[in-house]
């Protein structure tokens, strides 16, 4: 009874727009791309990530629950489409959709060769599906819209950190993690303003933004690192008695967390950004980041050519 008083009230919240909306006009369309990459628990370096097993495993933590915030944003994403009249910004929105669902797949497929990596996947899946079933999938609509926005302002962060940062994928031979993540950094950064947009169009407001981004930050800075804590204590215990093991743990906190040059450290200022009045996500400019990675990977040689297979752009539908 009060969850549908909450839905009830939120829904009937009606606010003002904070910013001027972009011309849709002018934006390029965002293609689909369908990749093949066929992961094996064999070949997956559990020091993929700048030669550390700590971070390497906060980010396979961040692959397992990001496969339940893409499925929130599709399925959010989808409701809000209806509502849509413009229709760039509808076609936008598909692309979204469709990309989120690729790598909700693809991430998917990753995470079951973890388990060949003895990462605790089961238990992990089943503690993140729940809490998106039982908690933020119960939210009312209005605060979904502004999760997503919240959700895909750290995916944006994290992979212009990552654009910044080329080096960092290429400390291991394993090419199949270097692919799945250069390809999702280069997508988030294509698809950033979408949902922000879509929020902005349908609700607007200052305050259920705010509170969508202190969801996402919750999760993303909360609940993803704390749980990450537990992954040496169920995969291989006896590694936690070696001085080794504490050595390339304090090293990974560093690279995640360290102000200086850590991925959500040294973004923190970025990150918070998001809670100015008039921000936007094209307020920080990836265009020249895109247009390299484009070219750098998606040609021969490149970290995700081999495994493309092809890419589809949603048509612009008038009515
Ligand atoms: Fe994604
Ligand atoms: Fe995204």
């Amino acid at each position: 009874m009060i969850s549908t008083a909450v839905k009830k009230s939120f829904n009937k919240l009606k606010f003002q727009r904070e910013i001027e909306l972009p011309d849709f006009a002018s934006k390029s369309s965002i293609p689909i791309r369908h990749l093949n990459i066929g992961f094996d628990g064999k070949e997956i370096d559990v020091r993929f990530y700048m030669d550390n097993q700590f971070a390497t495993l906060f980010f396979a933590t961040l692959s397992v629950f990001l496969t339940y915030g893409e499925d929130l944003v599709i399925e959010t994403a989808r409701h809000h489409r209806e509502f849509i009249k413009d229709p760039i910004l509808k076609q936008r929105v598909t692309s979204l959709i469709g990309q989120e669902a690729i790598h909700s797949k693809l991430h998917n497929e990753y995470n079951d060769a973890l388990q060949d990596a003895e990462y605790p996947v089961a238990l992990y899946r089943f503690l993140g599906s729940n809490f998106f079933k039982y908690v933020f999938l119960k939210f009312p609509q209005p605060l979904k819209l502004s999760m997503m926005a919240g959700i895909e302002h750290f995916t944006a962060v994290l992979a212009e950190y990552m654009m910044k940062h080329e080096k960092n994928f290429y400390y291991s031979d394993d090419e199949k993690s270097r692919a799945l993540w250069m390809w999702h950094m280069l997508e988030e950064s294509e698809h950033k303003d979408i949902a922000y947009d879509v929020y902005q169009l349908l609700n607007g407001s200052y305050a259920l933004r705010a509170s969508g981004f202190f969801l996402a930050l919750f999760t993303i800075l909360g609940l993803i690192p704390a749980t990450t804590l537990f992954v040496p204590v169920l995969r291989k215990p006896q590694e936690m008695l070696t001085l080794k093991f504490w050595k390339d743990a304090r090293r990974g906190v560093g690279l995640i967390f360290g102000p200086k040059d850590g991925v959500f450290g040294s973004t923190i200022g970025q990150i918070l950004d998001y809670l100015r009045p008039d921000f936007h996500p094209n307020d920080h400019d990836t265009t020249e980041y895109l247009e390299y990675y484009k070219k750098k990977l998606l040609t021969e040689g490149g970290a995700i050519a081999p495994y493309f297979v092809k890419e589809f752009t949603p048509p612009v539908r008038m009515s």
